[in-house]
């Protein structure tokens, strides 16, 4: 199989959301500290309708409906998650409901799971599989699924919610350039969820930044080493289109890419050769990596070079993620539907880097081509169907308060049994699934509207 990537993306997120503006007043924050300080517009999250299972069995029957997927042709199912909702029963088995329905339970594959990481690893797996000796011929589908909601505290606004669906395939118009990918994996405890009887991480922030970037540094260095050996030259950033960061919230994405200025004008490569970025990176280039990581004047001086870089390459992939929050799993490929959404057809051609990053850790920097492909699988008709100006603007807001208040009474549902729902499917979209019950053995029921 040649071109093996990406040939159809649909996203889903709930259309309960708070504003970030009204979030720093509730919570008695200066003004400006979500929106300006962390980056971040607005928040979706789940009511107590909807969880990581309603939302990816949502994604999964718009994609095959959308782009008229005979759901026989599916023969990988992978999902990535971190949301635990049963310590051994797989995310992936609900969504066989879809495809028993047309007689097909020949589908392999099952859940991945380390923090925001799980999607990344389920879309390698199918990506490998389609490239592998016990490929079938059929399509393999990727699901990125996940509700990220924090305790009260300073983490709390970097909460969202949303689900991905990716159909994997040859002749793909996002196509793997699979030599190409660097990784770094290390054990930390900068972000885990050790208390199985609550839905919220434990979480240092400051030293989940700073392995964030550490991360993107190792791998962006073991990147450019594969590169080279591959091609047989230097990679600088102008070798790609665009960047696409893994996005708890969107400040740390615009420190994230200065990084990667600051590490090429360090490796003295092409893109940050002009005389104003060495006169003001130049001071910086005898700390070590360790001062490197707490020195706010480079901090500083690094966005600020990096700045007309930044939004060329950089600004177009933060639609979603500002709009909806940390979406875990879905994260990086929500940024990277952001671009398919605003630059859709004129991409062909382009390639375009992505970072993923799963605290804990594990990290991979890797490497796309955007191509023409036939309909249903264009670029433009991606864009089209996923339809994100709409998601967006139809979602209805709700105050602070509300949002709380969902927020408590999920704490109090969490691994919880014989309930029903509010059944209250009426900001839901027709098609959406949505829980209904989960009875006195734990099995959780799903309704569509
Ligand atoms: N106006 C403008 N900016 C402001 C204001 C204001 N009124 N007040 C604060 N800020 C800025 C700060 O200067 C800081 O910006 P800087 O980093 O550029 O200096 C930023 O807002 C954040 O404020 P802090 O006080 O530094 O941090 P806070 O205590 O609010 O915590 C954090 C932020 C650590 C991100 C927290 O939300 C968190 O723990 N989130 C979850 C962890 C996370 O997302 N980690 C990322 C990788 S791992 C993962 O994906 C889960």
């Amino acid at each position: 199989a040649k071109n093996v990537g990406i040939l159809a993306l649909d996203i889903y997120f709930p259309p309960n959301c708070v504003q970030q503006e009204a979030l720093e007043v509730h919570d008695g924050a200066s003004k400006g500290k979500y929106t300006i300080g962390l980056g971040q517009d607005c928040m979706s999250f789940c009511s107590d309708v909807e969880d990581v299972i309603s939302m990816s069995l949502t994604v999964v029957s718009t994609l095959l409906e959308k782009y008229e997927i005979d759901p026989k042709q599916i023969g990988r199912l992978e999902v990535g998650s971190e949301t635990v909702i049963d310590k051994s029963k797989s995310i992936k088995s609900f969504l066989m409901q879809i495809f028993e329905k047309y007689g097909n339970t020949d589908i392999e594959g099952v859940d991945s799971t380390n923090a925001c990481y799980g999607g990344t690893a389920a879309l390698f797996n199918c990506v490998n599989w389609v490239e592998s000796n016990s490929w079938d011929g059929r399509y393999g589908l990727v699901v990125c699924t996940d509700s990220a909601v924090y305790a009260e505290g300073p983490a709390r606004p970097t909460g969202g919610a949303a689900a991905i669906a990716m159909l994997i395939g040859p002749d793909a118009p996002i196509s793997f350039e699979s030599k190409l990918r660097g990784s770094h994996m290390a054990h930390v405890y900068d972000f885990y969820k050790p208390d199985l009887a609550s839905e919220y991480p434990v979480v240092d922030g400051k030293l989940s930044q700073t392995c964030y970037l550490m991360a993107l540094d190792t791998c962006y260095k073991n990147f450019c080493q594969k590169y080279e050996k591959h091609e047989g030259k230097p990679f600088s950033l102008s070798d790609a289109g665009y960047y696409v960061f893994h996005s708890p919230y969107n400040k740390l994405v615009q420190k994230s890419f200065a990084r990667l200025v600051f590490s090429d004008f360090l490796r003295n490569a092409s893109s940050s050769t002009d005389e104003v970025a060495k006169e003001k990176l130049g001071p910086f280039a005898a700390l070590s990596d360790e001062e490197s990581y707490q020195s706010r004047d480079l901090e500083k001086a690094s966005q600020q070079v990096a700045k007309p870089l930044f939004d060329e390459k950089v600004q177009p992939t933060t639609l979603i993620p500002k709009q909806v929050g940390n979406m875990y799993t879905a994260s990086l490929y929500a940024a990277f539907a952001s671009l398919i959404h605003n630059k859709n057809s004129s991409l062909e051609g382009k390639r375009v880097i992505l970072f993923s990053y799963g605290s804990g850790l594990t990290s991979t920097m890797f490497s796309l081509q955007l191509r023409e492909a036939k309909h249903p699988f264009s670029l433009s008709n991606i864009a089209r169907v996923m339809d994100v100006a709409e998601k967006l603007k139809s979602r209805q807001e709700f105050p602070p308060e509300k949002f709380i208040e969902t927020l408590k009474l999920m704490e109090h549902r969490y691994g919880g049994k014989d309930y029903v729902t509010s059944k209250d499917s009426s900001l839901l979209y027709p098609g959406t699934f949505y829980l209904t019950e989960v009875d006195t053995k734990y099995r959780r029921f799903y309704a569509t509207k």
